[in-house]
């Protein structure tokens, strides 16, 4: 149906008599469906453009696929009438109304990210490289060009968290996320724990299992995580900051021996991403963490993630699922694209664009839990604990486990609350003692 009506006189009972006035009808009632282009054909975009061939979404159609060599690609299962092609000009010079960018990284990405708008088509991303690096700026450019970029699977996967926040709490204001973000780390830490695996041993386990790739450096050392921890302060708190802001620690310190003294104690150990708005900044890291065995982060197993977002008027909310993965990841891929064929009329302007915020620290108050590994001899607990008094930092508990070689004993002091800053210079004179024979690892106690 593509009728205009207008000045419609509906007569509702008897004395109601009520004027319509109808323009056009909702965009997605119209009779041409969305035209997309999926390029990037590997993990998340094969199982996109199945999707699109398979679902029967009548208001999608898949026109394009877009990737280099071609010949070495599984085409099965995508429709017969789609073209392919291993040049992007193609998909240019097309009449397409959507570009599905799933090739990651910034190279070529974000330049053919920035050539598909100019050229009016909106673009669906799951990059969080991009996004977290470029966003605001490919945001600006959508709009000067009418068009809209989404990127709702950029973080979580599967999970959606960014249309969560930006529409289903909308109405709340968002002041504390907090979240497991990074499934690698997870796996591998919920490895270390369950299977008394070495942390190189749950690594390679991973990486033969698909959770982690060959190079999983980002994942480890928590620049994953911040990425995307970037593009959730910008959808929820609003501040617009970049990935280097955010302190990110390692995870390959962590031991099985850590486990053992965490559960001790009633707490496991994830790496948690959290960002607070504080006194007009930002309190935001990335860091393996104590948290309680009760704890809806402790239950997070796997390589599933989980976001916690408190909000000022409606308490805390909590999305979980799986956060990769080609299916997960591609059905929110699809999501997007789905939105975008229902809206592609509506304004791309935003009314809340996020602020440039320059005051972003990591200087959170909280307990801590710090391990020791020394040359055993009398008189060290009194040289840690004399350091620590010297910061005003007060000790709450010592352990150690009976059974270890007394040249690399293993111990555990835990600490009241105190600033990270300040606990940092009380470690940096902690490391210089001689009786250490491996730095300290110090990690948050959370809740
Ligand atoms: N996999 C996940 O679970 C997941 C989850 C969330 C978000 N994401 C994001 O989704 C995006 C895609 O991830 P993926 O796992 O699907 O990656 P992938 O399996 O490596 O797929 C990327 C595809 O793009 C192609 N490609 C790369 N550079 C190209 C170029 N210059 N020209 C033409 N084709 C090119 C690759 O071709 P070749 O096969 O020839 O290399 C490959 O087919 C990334 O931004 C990633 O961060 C992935």
């Amino acid at each position: 149906v593509s009728a205009r009506i207008d000045d419609v006189e509906v007569t509702l009972g008897e004395n109601l008599v009520t004027q319509l006035k109808i323009a056009e009808f909702p965009n997605s009632f119209a009779a041409e469906p969305c035209k997309v282009a999926v390029v990037g054909f590997g993990t998340v975009g094969s199982s996109v453009a199945r999707i699109l061939s398979q679902r029967g979404l009548e208001t999608l159609q898949l026109r394009y696929i877009c990737n280099r060599n071609l010949s070495k690609k599984n085409v099965a299962g995508i429709a017969k009438q789609v073209e392919w092609t291993e040049n992007f000009e193609d998909i240019l010079d097309s009449d397409v109304d959507v570009v599905v960018e799933l090739i990651g990284g910034l190279h070529p990405a974000e330049d053919w990210v920035r050539r598909a708008l100019k050229a009016g088509k909106s673009v669906v991303t799951a990059n969080k490289q991009l996004i977290a690096n470029r966003g605001p700026e490919l945001t600006r450019l959508a709009q000067e060009h009418g068009q809209h970029i989404i990127f709702g699977a950029s973080v979580a996967g599967g999970i959606p968290v960014i249309s969560g926040l930006q529409e289903g709490l909308a109405g709340d204001r968002i002041v504390k996320l907090q979240g497991i973000l990074n499934g690698t780390c997870n796996y591998i830490l919920t490895r270390i724990e369950n299977a008394g695996l070495s942390f190189e041993q749950a690594l390679a386990e991973a990486q033969a299992k698909g959770f982690a790739e060959a190079n999983a450096e980002e994942d480890i050392d928590g620049h994953d995580a911040r990425a995307k921890l970037t593009i959730l302060c910008r959808a929820a708190l609003k501040c617009d900051i970049l990935p280097e802001q955010i302190a990110a620690y390692s995870i390959a310190e962590i031991e099985q021996l850590d486990f053992e003294y965490a559960h001790d104690l009633g707490y496991t150990i994830r790496q948690v991403s959290t960002a607070e708005l504080h006194n007009g900044g930002i309190l935001a890291r990335v860091q393996p963490s104590l948290v309680d065995k009760k704890s809806a982060l402790a239950r997070v197993t796997g390589s599933k993630n989980l976001l916690v977002a408190s909000g000022e008027f409606g308490g805390d909310t909590e999305f979980s699922g799986f956060g990769a993965g080609g299916g997960p990841t591609a059905v929110a891929v699809v999501s997007d694209v789905v939105w975008l064929a229902m809206n592609r009329q509506r304004s791309a302007c935003n009314n809340s664009t996020p602020v440039r915020c320059r005051d972003v620290s990591a200087d959170f108050d909280s307990a801590a839990y710090v391990r020791f590994k020394v040359d055993d001899r009398p008189g060290i607990i009194a040289a840690i604990a004399s350091c620590f008094a010297a910061h005003g930092i007060n000790i709450d508990s010592i352990r150690q486990q009976k059974g270890h070689d007394k040249s690399c004993l293993p111990f555990v002091i835990t600490l009241e609350s105190c600033r990270s800053s300040i606990l940092e210079k009380a470690l940096k004179e902690i490391r210089s003692l001689d009786f250490l024979v491996a730095p300290p690892v110090s990690m948050p106690v959370i809740g």
